[in-house]
């Protein structure tokens, strides 16, 4: 019930709290501490963990709105990413010590979860050039990665398909004083390698993928096993030692790479394929290879619904069990054969990315679903039994009869639709019975929240009665994942946190494509098919969807020529306030014409054209032709999305 009318218009509701919020999107669950709800009923950032400084979402979303930056608006928290490397370095540091293992620990980065290059060289400079090293899946990844990294520390892992143009370019780069070590993943690339270090006079290090029997678990769990793309078999790799030891290049093989897949999400299948790729290194070392490193692959999970559970979404170990699980599995198969500790190199990605970007979206509007009144009185209608019979199930409803109510509401809609085919029922009378069986839905569906168990029948009413709140924002661009592999992301408004959000919503986006939208939300136990919302109130409305710093840029389409989003690097001063790093201005429309061939110059030399024949022929005047071509221009420079 609202109680008070603040000065800017906010209902602010006795009955709901903040505390209530935090539980109902369960923010401190899946947003890796880094998130909470403020006093003021905003989302806050912790970029430093909690307690730390804090820095308020929705009053950033205010000031950059200010300083001309529309949304949508991706910020990148540079302080969350600096967290995460050096978490991820700093617990395989202790468990090292812990464990008493006698070699250490590198972190690879691979540039294809985020090739933002300000995102990529913060990262190296987080972790320290011999501590965190880059990977790269392709030809372009090497060559940016090449100028970025400049310390001859710092290890470059090149996996990928390769040709000999990819592969000089690493011999040559090793040449000149970088430790690059292409992985060989198919075994035509061994021959390349070969003959090119001859040519070069080098011996270029070189790593192994090997093909495991084990694979990950959730998702991306057929990335791995015996039929998986990319990596050798056992006896592959048994070829690879024989051919290079007739070579008399055996000592260039110094790395074993596996990697079974991404968002792994128990960790028992973690074990066992470290425990698979451990055996066959102390194998091959046992062989006379001069094996130095074991690269354990991507595939650390993130808790994206906060659940803890091997669900797709989550995952049900730390980061500390992690890396224990790794560090401990290839200690006991090395010295159960004698075998020197390799150096230790994860690849992981989405751990380090996934937390430190949120977008940030406006709703443009709430489309309502069934909620045109009943007429009264009800159209005159040659038939109007259907109507009456629909009326009369309105006015009995109640809780124990709810499960009939339905039945029967259904049948007399189909019987009403049946009568107006043919013919019996005037357009007038059929939205009558649709407005009454809508009524009847939504009693229903008040009645089902309070009940303890909801009848299988009826647990799909909330998401047809659910509103769609159209926002800013291209799915395809900004979230791909949730397209293309429903990948679930925490979504939820910043603001207004102090209110209840007594609407339930989905998300439709800009673009006019049916499967631009949002559905599926993250739930403690289960998906949820909507996200609770507040009524809109005439001021702006703004949800943040986080944890997509991993992947979603790198694989976000064009569709409907929707472009980047604007981007913000945004540093938070331990003392209080931030600083904002870089700005990544977002596409303009230009921008994306010019990427499907249409050049800016000849589209308003086409339109001058036009708007002058359009004036010759009286269609038009003087002043709406200059109007039109400054309306044109502008446009073209400007955001691809609605301002
Ligand atoms: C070879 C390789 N390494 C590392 C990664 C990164 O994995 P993740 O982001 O799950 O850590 C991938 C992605 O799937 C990969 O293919």
């Amino acid at each position: 019930m609202p109680i008070h009318i603040s000065p800017g218009g906010l209902h602010r509701q006795r009955d709901w709290s903040c505390q209530q919020s935090a539980e109902l999107y369960n923010v401190q669950n899946w947003g890796g501490g880094f998130f909470s709800i403020n006093e003021r009923g905003n989302v806050q950032v912790h970029p430093y963990g909690q307690p730390g400084p804090t820095l308020d979402l929705e009053e950033l979303e205010q000031e950059l709105e200010a300083r001309g930056y529309e949304l949508p608006i991706l910020v990148r928290f540079s302080d969350i990413l600096k967290q995460r490397v050096q978490q991820l370095r700093d617990t395989f540091a202790q468990v090292i010590r812990d464990l008493d293992y006698q070699s250490h620990f590198v972190g690879i980065y691979p540039v294809k979860v985020n090739q933002q290059r300000h995102i990529v060289e913060e990262i190296v400079s987080y972790g320290g050039p011999e501590d965190f090293g880059l990977e790269v899946g392709s030809k372009p990844e090497l060559l940016g990665v090449l100028a970025v990294l400049d310390s001859p520390d710092a290890l470059i892992v090149c996996n990928g398909y390769k040709d000999e143009e990819y592969l000089d370019m690493v011999i040559l780069a090793t040449k000149m004083g970088m430790r690059a070590f292409p992985v060989i993943e198919k075994f035509s690339e061994l021959h390349t390698v070969i003959r090119l270090c001859k040519k070069h006079g080098v011996k270029q290090p070189i790593g192994v993928r090997a093909k495991l029997a084990s694979r990950g678990s959730g998702r991306w769990e057929a990335s791995g096993g015996d039929r998986s793309k990319f990596g050798l078999s056992v006896a592959e790799l048994l070829r690879v030692q024989r051919l290079l030891e007739k070579e008399g290049m055996l000592d260039m093989l110094q790395l074993l790479h596996f990697h079974v897949g991404s968002q792994i999400t128990n960790i028992r299948a973690i074990r066992s394929a470290v425990q698979e790729a451990a055996r066959i290194y102390v194998e091959l070392a046992q062989l006379g290879c001069p094996l130095r490193y074991l690269d354990v692959g991507g595939g650390l999970a993130v808790d994206y619904d906060g659940s803890k559970t091997n669900f797709r979404s989550s995952m049900n170990y730390s980061l500390q069990e992690y890396a224990t699980g790794v560090v401990s599995t290839i200690k006991e198969a090395c010295d159960d054969e004698g075998v020197p500790h390799p150096v230790i190199i994860t690849e992981s990605g989405r751990a380090l990315t996934a937390h430190h970007a949120a977008l940030i979206v406006n709703v443009l509007g709430v489309t309502e679903f069934g909620k045109e009144p009943i007429p009264d009185p009800l159209p005159e209608e040659e038939d109007s039994a259907p109507l009456e019979a629909l009326m009369r199930v309105h006015n009995d409803l109640t809780r124990k009869n709810v499960q009939e109510s339905y039945n029967e509401a259904l049948d007399i809609r189909d019987e009403a639709l049946s009568l107006f085919n043919l013919g019996y029922l005037t357009l007038e009378g059929r939205a009558a019975a649709e407005s009454i069986f809508w009524s009847i839905c939504t009693r229903i569906l008040h009645i089902v929240r309070e009940m303890p168990y909801v009848p299988e029948d009826l647990q799909g009413l909330e998401k047809l009665l659910a509103d769609t709140y159209i926002c800013n924002f291209s799915v395809f661009q900004s979230v791909p994942d949730f397209w293309a592999v429903q990948q679930l992301f925490p979504i939820m408004p910043i603001h207004r946190l102090n209110e209840r959000p007594s609407r339930r919503g989905i998300l439709g986006d800009v673009t006019c494509d049916s499967d631009g939208k949002i559905d599926q939300f993250i739930d403690l136990r289960d998906v949820k098919g909507v996200l609770e919302l507040h009524p809109l109130d005439g001021r702006p409305y703004h949800l943040g969807i986080f944890m997509v710093g991993a992947y979603q840029e790198t694989l976000s389409v064009l569709h409907n020529l929707f472009g980047d989003t604007n981007a913000v690097h945004v540093s938070i001063d331990p003392e209080g306030g931030y600083r904002i790093e870089h700005i990544v201005k977002g596409d303009s429309v230009t921008d994306v014409l010019r990427y499907v061939s249409f050049p800016p110059d000849r589209l308003i030399n086409r339109i001058r054209r036009r708007v002058e024949t359009a004036i010759r022929q009286g269609q038009i005047d003087f002043k709406e032709g200059a109007h039109f071509l400054r309306r044109y221009e502008s446009g073209l420079a400007g955001y691809t999305y609605m301002v």
